[in-house]
C-alpha cells in the first residue's frame, strides 16, 4: 500500500461502486477491480496524487481534463456505464476521497506509481525465451 488510510480502507463508491450507484455502471465492476486497494496500491493505477495532477492536457481528448471529466472517462469507458452528473454525491465524494490520500503529494511531484495499468506495460511473452 502506497500510503495508509488513516479512516480504515474506506467503504465509499470507490469500492462499492456496482452497488452505491447501479444506475450508472453497466458491468458489474467497482473501480477497485482496476485501482487495487481503492487506489492505493502502487502496483495498480494508484489514484494517489490524483488532485495534485488534475486538471491535466489529456491529448486523447485534446483539452484539460478535470479530476471529475477523468473519473466520468472510467464511468463510460471502463465501467460500460453512464457518466456521473457536475455536483453529484458520488463525484463530490470520490474527488473528496482523492483530496484526502492525495493530501501530501506536491503538485507537479513525479509519481512512479501512475500510469501502471497501461497495456504498454503488460510484457509481451517472447516465444525465444528460455525457461530454465
Ligand atoms: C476496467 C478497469 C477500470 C475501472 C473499473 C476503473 N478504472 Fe480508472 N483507469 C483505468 C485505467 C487502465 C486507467 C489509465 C491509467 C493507467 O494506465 O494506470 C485509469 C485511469 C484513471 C484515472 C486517472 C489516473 C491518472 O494517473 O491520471 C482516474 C482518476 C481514475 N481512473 C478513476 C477511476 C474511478 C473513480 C473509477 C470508478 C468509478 C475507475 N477509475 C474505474 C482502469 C479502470
Amino acid at each position: 500500500m502506497l500510503i495508509k488510510y488513516e479512516i480504515g480502507f474506506p467503504d465509499n463508491f470507490i469500492t462499492d461502486t456496482n452497488n452505491r450507484t447501479e444506475q450508472y455502471v453497466g458491468n458489474n465492476l467497482t473501480c477497485t477491480n482496476c485501482h487495487a486497494g481503492a487506489g492505493l496500491d502502487e502496483n495498480s493505477s494508484s489514484l494517489v496524487g490524483m488532485t495534485a495532477v488534475y486538471p491535466q492536457y489529456i491529448e486523447r481528448s485534446g483539452s484539460i481534463v478535470t479530476i471529475e471529466e477523468r473519473i466520468n472517462g472510467c464511468k463510460v469507458r471502463s465501467m460500460n456505464g453512464k457518466k456521473f452528473e457536475a455536483n453529484s454525491d458520488e463525484l463530490e465524494s470520490i474527488v473528496s476521497y482523492f483530496k484526502n490520500i492525495s493530501e501530501d503529494i506536491p503538485v507537479g511531484e513525479d509519481m512512479p506509481w501512475r500510469m501502471k495499468n497501461s497495456m504498454d506495460d503488460v510484457p509481451v511473452p517472447s516465444v525465444d525465451t528460455v525457461y530454465e
